[in-house]
């Protein structure tokens, strides 16, 4: 496998500055030997402690979001270029709890995928199924949609700055994931999606990342199928050793 797994924390509306702090300045020296990427996306309120904190390590800070134009009224919302500016590197775009709470569209996970890349950002792409979805066979349809839309006007070029990750929505936060042959099925299948649009080889070179309740126990089987790079931890990236070791076991 010559792709590059990486490991990306999404802390999700958690964590005060002291907390962050804390949970850096622990991980930091857990996670300096690692074998595959690590990032950590974190609240808009700490990116300027773990921009600090990790400066000059191994580990890449990203935002859980961005909106799509550069600046203007856009009460409450933070532009890709404002995150650039700072110095942060990734941000996760379309997550399904966007999609859920927020109104997140194809339509506008397209246009954030848009102004993050022009911004100079790497993108963490998320699509995945409901359940209901899944249930009614249509998995490979809703995500090869997904994916096709958010990278609308995405050149081969840029397509070296994203990351797309597979999460299955009934998979995440409940405790249930996806088992290591589906998360592969469905991972395999958005890298064909991929080669469709962009060619075999530039499919090959593209991370692709399972995300949905991935923990320190099964990250191992997990991030040991062929098609899956890496995860997309939440709940177990609020806890030093749960996310070093799920970083260890994709090393
Ligand atoms: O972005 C992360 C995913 O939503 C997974 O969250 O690991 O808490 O299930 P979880």
């Amino acid at each position: 496998n010559l792709r590059k797994a990486v490991i990306a924390g999404n802390w999700k509306m958690n964590k005060t500055r002291p907390e962050a702090k804390a949970l850096i300045e622990e991980l930091k020296p857990m996670v300096a030997d690692a074998g595959c990427g690590v990032v950590i996306c974190v609240p808009y309120t700490n990116l300027e402690t773990a921009l600090a904190l990790t400066e000059g390590t191994n580990i890449g800070v990203g935002a859980e979001n961005c909106h799509w134009e550069k600046s203007g009224a856009f009460t409450g919302e933070i532009s890709a270029d404002m995150l650039a500016e700072m110095g942060v590197k990734y941000v996760v775009i379309g997550h399904s709890e966007r999609r859920q709470y927020f109104g997140e569209t194809d339509e506008t996970v397209q246009k954030r995928v848009r102004a993050a890349l022009d911004a100079g950002l790497t993108v963490i792409l998320c699509v995945g199924e409901l359940l209901a979805q899944r249930e009614q066979g249509i998995t490979e349809e809703i995500v090869g949609l997904q994916t096709k839309v958010a990278l609308g006007g995405v050149s081969a070029e840029e397509l070296k700055r994203v990351i797309i990750a597979y999460e299955p929505v009934w998979a995440i936060g409940t405790g249930k994931t996806a088992t290591a042959g589906q998360a592969n099925e469905v991972c395999r299948y958005i890298r064909a999606v991929v080669a469709g649009l962009y060619g075999q080889m530039a499919a090959d070179g593209l991370t692709i990342q399972y995300g949905g309740s991935m923990n320190a126990k099964n990250a191992a089987e997990l991030v040991a199928q062929p098609d899956v790079d890496g995860g997309l931890i939440g709940g177990a990236s609020l806890k030093a050793p749960d996310f070093t070791a799920i970083v260890e076991a994709a090393s």
